[in-house]
This record gives C-alpha cells, structure tokens and sequence, in this order.
C-alpha cells in the first residue's frame, strides 16, 4: 500500500508498513464519528448480489477490518444487517495487538439502528455486550425486540424518528467515544445530514458495477463539501479520508 496524499498524518508519501497504516488511520483523540463505505467508479454501492462484498477489493478489506479495531463501537443500519447478514462482530485476529496497544477493550460492540423496531434475524440471538438495538418509542417492533435481547439492551432514541444525536451521546455515556458506522446509504445519509459525522472513509474500487444500483450516500445528506485529508493506494484501489465541516 503507499500513501498519495498525507496531509492528515505528516507522514511523506511512499511505501506503507502495517504500522504506518495504523498511524495514517489512526483517529484525534476524543469523540469521533466516522463512516466507512466503497464505491465503484460509476458509484454502485452494491454489486449484483445485492450486497457491497461484491464489490470491495483484498486492500479495502484490509482498511474495513483496521477501522474496526480502532473504534469502541460500530453502528450499523438494519437494511445492512438484513443485506449482508451482519453477525456480532469480532476483531480480526491480526489487529487484536493493534487494539490492546491503543487501550480499547477486546470486545466490540455493534449498535444496530431500526426505524421499524424489526430486529434483524443475525442479531437475535446475540450474547449480552455484543449487540444493542437503537430505535424509537413510537416503533410498532419495539416491544418484540425487548423480548428477544433484553431490555437493557435496546436504546429507544426519540418517538416519531430515531434521533441519533441522542444515540451518539447515549453510546459516549458508556464510554464509547470512537464511533465507527459502516453504513448502509440510508444511515450514512442521515448521520452527514443530522451533522454529526466528523469523517468519511471512502474507498473508490477500480470497478465498473454496471447497471442500476443504489448510491452510497442516502439523500438524507443534502449538500456539502468536505476535505481530503489523506488518500492512500493499492492495485488501483483508492482510499482516503474525507473530513466534514465539524472538524
Ligand atoms: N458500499 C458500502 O460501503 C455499503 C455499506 C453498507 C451497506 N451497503 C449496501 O447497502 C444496501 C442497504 O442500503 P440501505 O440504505 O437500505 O442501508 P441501511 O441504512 O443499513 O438500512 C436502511 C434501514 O436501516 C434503518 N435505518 C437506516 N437509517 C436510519 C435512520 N436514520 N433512522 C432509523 N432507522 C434507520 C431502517 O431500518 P428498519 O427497516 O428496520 O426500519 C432502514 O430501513 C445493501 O445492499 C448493502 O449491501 C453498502
């Protein structure tokens, strides 16, 4: 992997080591929120299957799994979880030391966000401390996902609409300050829109998706402009960090 551009980090441009890698992803300290999602070049964020595995590359599943283990938490849309049969995560063992060096706990924790309150099949049956459910007191599956994992474990944020700002600050409460969401479109949308994103990872794969297919930011975002701070490369796969206005 070499880094193009890397104003985020202060390191030249050149060759990556594992190590630097971590270093050029690695987020401020503090609260931060960041998004990471792949795109083809004509802007799929999806393949034919339906889901994004089909279109990502051997480097972006390198960068996905480091996002993980720098980050308290991951959140994630039930669309996602239902698309892609997100079980709770565990992270790669290669990156476990890059965790435990960093001070963040073994377990990551994944937050699964509903407006309907429909508790996604993978995550029923999760063992405590790996899945939390986040949707509103209005939701008609409310009720059925405090049965299935505990009422403990579901955060009701908001009546008519999930409010994420109150997730965000819910999920800082317990100390999970790093926060990781990894999409799909519809909540990466909502979370730019509600300005509460700090950062986008985005990697463009060298790939043409063909067809009609869903784009990886929902519309919930409206307009806006963000900086390129850091743009790394590998067979033709680009991935960088783009940094929103509130940061
Ligand atoms: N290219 C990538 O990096 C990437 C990343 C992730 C996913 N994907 C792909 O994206 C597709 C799914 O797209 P999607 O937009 O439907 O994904 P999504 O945002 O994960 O799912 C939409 C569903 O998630 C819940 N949700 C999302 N935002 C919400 C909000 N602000 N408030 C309350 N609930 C919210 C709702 O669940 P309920 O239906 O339960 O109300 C909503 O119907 C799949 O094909 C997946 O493979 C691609």
């Amino acid at each position: 992997m070499r880094l193009l551009l890397p104003a985020a980090s202060g390191r030249p441009a050149g060759e990556l080591t594992r190590d630097d890698l971590v270093e050029v992803y690695a987020p401020p300290s503090g609260s931060w929120l960041r998004c990471n999602m792949v795109t083809t070049l004509d802007g799929a964020a999806n393949g034919p299957d339906g889901r994004s595995g089909s279109i990502n590359t051997d480097a972006d599943h390198v960068v996905f799994d480091l996002l993980r283990a720098l980050s308290h938490v991951v959140v994630v849309g039930a669309g996602t979880v239902r698309a892609e049969g997100y079980p709770p995560l565990d992270v790669p063992q290669e990156w476990t030391g890059v965790r435990s060096a960093r001070g963040l706990p073994d377990r990551l924790p994944l937050v699964v966000v509903s407006h309907s309150g429909n508790l996604p099949a993978t995550v029923r049956d999760a063992s405590a401390g790996s899945v939390l459910f986040a949707t509103r007191s209005g939701a008609p599956g409310l009720a059925d996902a405090r049965a299935a994992l505990g009422a403990d474990r579901v955060i009701a944020c908001g009546h008519d609409e999930v409010d994420l700002a109150t997730l965000v600050t819910d999920l800082h409460a317990r100390g999970w300050e790093q926060i990781l969401t990894e999409g799909g479109p519809q909540l990466t949308g909502s979370f730019l829109g509600a300005g509460l994103m700090d950062e986008l990872c985005f990697t463009i794969a060298p790939r043409i998706a063909g067809g009609d297919h869903l784009r990886p930011v929902g519309p919930a975002a409206g307009p806006g402009l963000l900086e390129l701070r850091t743009l790394v490369e590998q067979d033709g796969t680009l991935m960088g960090r783009w940094f929103t206005t509130r940061t």
